[in-house]
């Protein structure tokens, strides 16, 4: 796992148990007392949230950190033509919401987590910062040329509402790190493509980097819930009809962000730029569709629940978060 040499928590340590009692605040390698303290921890078990990759993640979280104020080049920022730049803003004020999602839905269970599972603990703590270094960079992108936040998203915010109500954690990790995070990662690399300036395009490939780890914590530990219990999928179609209740109307992407990909896609607002565009973000949405498909049977799912999760998703999330 790790190189020769370098010193692994998992070499000192060993694997966590796979079940602890909910008492106590003792981390791994220290015997609980008689009698713990009731902290009222909820994820007591190895499968809901440890497998055997997710200290590696945690390595590659430490060396991939980056910092929105030095490391993008935000003078190559400049100058961005006005249709563009204001899409951009479009998208970007869209997406902060998503990202601020994503930095509070971790925060919220990392104290629910018992300490013997340390390396997950270490992971989710990486991602906190990192939610919150994207919506840094997003909010700095947005200023940059004098444009600023663009539009109102109820619809995306009551589908976020009902994501960060989720309160079980094997079900809002579903949601967010397989579903969501992984709708983020193609969003991603579409607007690494097409963004109208380098420094979006620096910034877009940065976060790139960190929610493929985000995912691959996402589908690590999905692969070692299914292999402890195959029959757990039928839980996640429950999560996301639960999130359902607060969808409202919710289906696909927005319109305007749609348009406003398309409008980066193409280059332009208008005639035959626009067209193209729009081909390209209808291509784009049909991919988002596949790939989720293909990520959730990689991690074990069987073909039918994969797409039957896929349909409810579309309707529950705008298809993002
Ligand atoms: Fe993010
Ligand atoms: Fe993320």
């Amino acid at each position: 796992m790790l190189e020769e040499g370098q010193l692994a928590l998992s070499k000192l340590l060993g694997d966590p148990p796979l079940s602890v009692p909910p008492q106590g605040l003792a981390p791994r390698g220290l015997e609980p007392p008689e009698k713990g303290v009731p902290f009222g921890f909820e994820v007591l078990e190895r499968p809901l949230v440890w497998f055997p990759g997710v200290e590696r993640l945690y390595e590659q979280a430490k060396v991939g950190q980056w910092n929105a104020t030095f490391d993008v080049p935000w003078e190559k920022g400049k100058g961005v033509p006005e249709a563009l730049e204001r899409a951009l803003c479009q998208i970007l004020t869209w997406m902060i919401h998503q990202e601020f999602a994503a930095w509070y839905l971790p925060a919220k269970f990392l104290p629910r987590i018992h300490p013997n599972y340390l390396e997950p603990v270490l992971f989710l703590s990486t991602q906190i910062v990192d939610e919150a270094r994207h919506v840094e960079a997003f909010v700095k992108r947005v200023f940059l040329n004098g444009i600023g936040f663009v539009g109102a998203y109820p619809q995306t915010e009551s589908s976020l509402l009902g994501l960060l109500h989720q309160e079980d954690f094997d079900k809002a990790s579903f949601l967010l790190h397989v579903l969501g995070e992984g709708t983020f990662l193609d969003l991603f690399g579409f607007l690494k493509k097409w963004a109208p300036d380098e420094a979006s395009r620096c910034l877009f490939s940065h976060a790139m980097e960190d929610e493929s780890r985000h995912v691959a914590y996402g589908i690590g530990r999905l692969r070692a819930r299914l292999a402890a219990d195959p029959a757990c999928g039928e839980r996640f179609v429950e999560a996301l009809e639960e999130r359902m209740a607060f969808a409202q109307e919710v289906s696909g992407l927005p319109t305007e962000i749609q348009q406003a990909l398309a409008i980066l896609a193409g280059g332009g607002e208008k005639g035959v730029a626009l067209g193209k565009g729009m081909d390209r973000t209808f291509q784009f949405q049909a991919q988002l569709q596949a790939s989720r498909i293909a990520r959730l049977t990689s991690a074990g799912l069987p073909q039918p629940l994969a797409e039957r999760i896929n349909q409810l998703h579309v309707q529950a999330s705008g298809n993002a978060m």
